[in-house]
């Protein structure tokens, strides 16, 4: 058991987010023994509770969104929590707060943790109140909010301003959950730590990359944030870019925090702009129709309670970008996700070159398929393709998959954010996002965000249940070049 004696408070602790990740994450961690066994958390909420009327709530939550509930475990989970009545707006709570957080003649904590799951207006309400009630610059504070981080380039940039007023930047814990993702932190390890891939890891042996995120759901009760938002700002300048950096960045000189940021800064300021009149050849936006998900009929984007009438939100994008450096240059990097598509899947796909020669075909006119890595998040898969001999006495090629079994049995799949909890009260910084990461990955967004703020009447659609519209192909450069559903 961690023995970091920090303590934690969660802002919005009966709301969505810490319902459906946070509080099952704290729950799992718990239960694995992870948790430090002192660590407080303060659940500071508007509703008329005392602890009784909290735990029965958490009861709740736990029974639904935990995985492997055991009621047994929660007499003594419970014995972490205390329930803050208080309002967001309201300056005496803070100050109630800072007497329970720091009662006099107490041992001084490690670590202070404000974790804002609330709506990202409140974020500088919240953080000015903090900072005045003196949770600031000057002590072992550690503020996490979670995505979005702006709109766009200008409000990030002012969001980071304003948080700078408060705290510094080595106190921030921006949130990417992606990067808590098993098998997105295994990028690092399956790149650095064996060197037959890192030797073929460039633009001498790689095509193409693809990343794929790819969700059967529809925006559930979301269109009052989905509509505004639309997938290239929730999903794409955040997840997808994150992965692509953990793709494309150089070997850093050390896992430490900003010696990694350092790298994926880099390779964010290496992508090409996207030039104003070719948007177009780089980026596509469809929205879902009606359609059918695993058998059920789903209503279209337009009739889902909430979206304002004709909209045009994307709930699919797709876009390549090209990174220009020495690794990179010519290497498309396709990047696609969308709502409502066929499955749940997220996968990274490298595609190599083709041989320099063909000496075999596969019928006497097709090329034989190159290579490719396959990395699945969900389900969790690696596999390599490869071409082999079939055997017979004919000198026929087949592709294999050389599939690792990434997870021994037993192994517990753990949740991103059991993962990047745990980090955050160790202090380490290394899977969160610094503020000149967000404005990069604005920077190369924005010329798509402008674009399309222009075109207001009209948006294509693809059929819910499918894998996006046809015309998704359009950004690619190749005629070879094709999206890869089946990993
Ligand atoms: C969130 C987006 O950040 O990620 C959601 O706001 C999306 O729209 C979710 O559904 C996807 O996360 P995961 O872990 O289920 O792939």
């Amino acid at each position: 058991m961690s023995d970091c004696n920090c303590q934690f408070v969660i802002f919005g602790a009966t709301g969505d987010l810490a319902c459906k990740k946070l509080l099952p994450a704290l729950y799992h961690l718990h239960c694995a023994g992870r948790m430090p066994d002192e660590l407080r958390i303060l659940a500071f909420g508007r509703r008329p509770w005392d602890d009784k009327g909290w735990q029965d709530f958490l009861h709740e939550q736990l029974e639904t969104y935990a995985s492997n509930y055991q009621a047994d475990h929660f007499a003594d989970f419970c014995k972490h929590f205390e329930y803050v009545r208080g309002e967001i707006h309201e300056p005496e709570s803070f100050v109630r707060l800072r007497a329970l957080l720091t009662p006099e003649g107490a041992e001084k904590p490690a670590g202070t943790i404000f974790y804002l799951a609330i709506r990202p207006t409140d974020f500088i309400p919240v953080v000015q109140r903090l900072s005045s009630a003196g949770f600031n610059q000057e002590g072992d504070y550690r503020v996490v909010i979670e995505k979005p981080f702006g709109d766009d380039l200008e409000s990030a940039m002012q969001l980071n301003e304003q948080l700078h007023n408060h705290f510094r930047e080595d106190q921030i814990y921006r949130i990417d959950h992606y990067l808590g993702k098993e098998i997105v932190q295994n990028l690092l390890v399956f790149r650095f730590a064996n060197l037959a891939i890192e030797a073929i890891w460039n633009r001498n042996y790689i095509d193409h990359v693809q990343i794929t995120v790819a969700e059967d759901m529809g925006i559930e009760n979301r269109a009052g944030y989905y509509d505004q938002a639309g997938a290239l700002r929730d999903m794409l300048q955040n997840h997808l870019m994150q992965v692509l950096t953990l793709i494309a960045m150089e070997p850093p000189p050390s896992l430490e925090a900003d010696s990694l940021r350092d790298e994926k800064v880099k390779v964010l300021r290496s992508i090409r702009p996207i030039p104003k009149s070719a948007v177009t050849a780089y980026a596509m936006r469809a929205q879902y129709g009606p359609g059918v998900v695993h058998d059920k009929h789903v209503p279209g984007y337009q009739d889902e309670a909430g979206v304002e009438v004709n909209s045009v939100t994307e709930t699919y994008v797709a876009a390549k970008f090209y990174i220009d450096n020495w690794r990179w240059r010519g290497v498309p990097f396709y990047l696609r996700t969308g709502k409502r598509l066929a499955a749940k899947t997220s996968s990274v796909a490298i595609r190599f070159r083709h041989t320099p020669q063909q000496l075999f075909r596969e019928t006497s006119i097709e090329r034989i398929e190159p290579n490719w890595i396959l990395l699945s998040l969900e389900p969790e898969s690696l596999k390599i393709e490869i071409q082999i001999k079939e055997p017979g006495l004919e000198m026929r090629v087949r592709p294999v998959q050389l599939n690792a079994s990434y997870r021994k049995d037993g192994e517990q799949e753990l949740d991103a954010y059991e993962a990047l909890l745990l980090d955050v009260m160790e202090g380490d910084r290394a899977l969160f996002i610094r503020f000149d990461e967000v404005e990069w990955a604005w920077r190369v967004v924005d010329p798509i965000i402008k674009s399309w703020g222009r075109e207001t009447d009209y948006i294509l659609t693809y059929p819910a249940g499918s894998w996006g519209p046809d015309e998704a192909t359009r950004i690619m450069d190749k005629e070879d070049h094709y999206w890869r559903n089946q990993i």
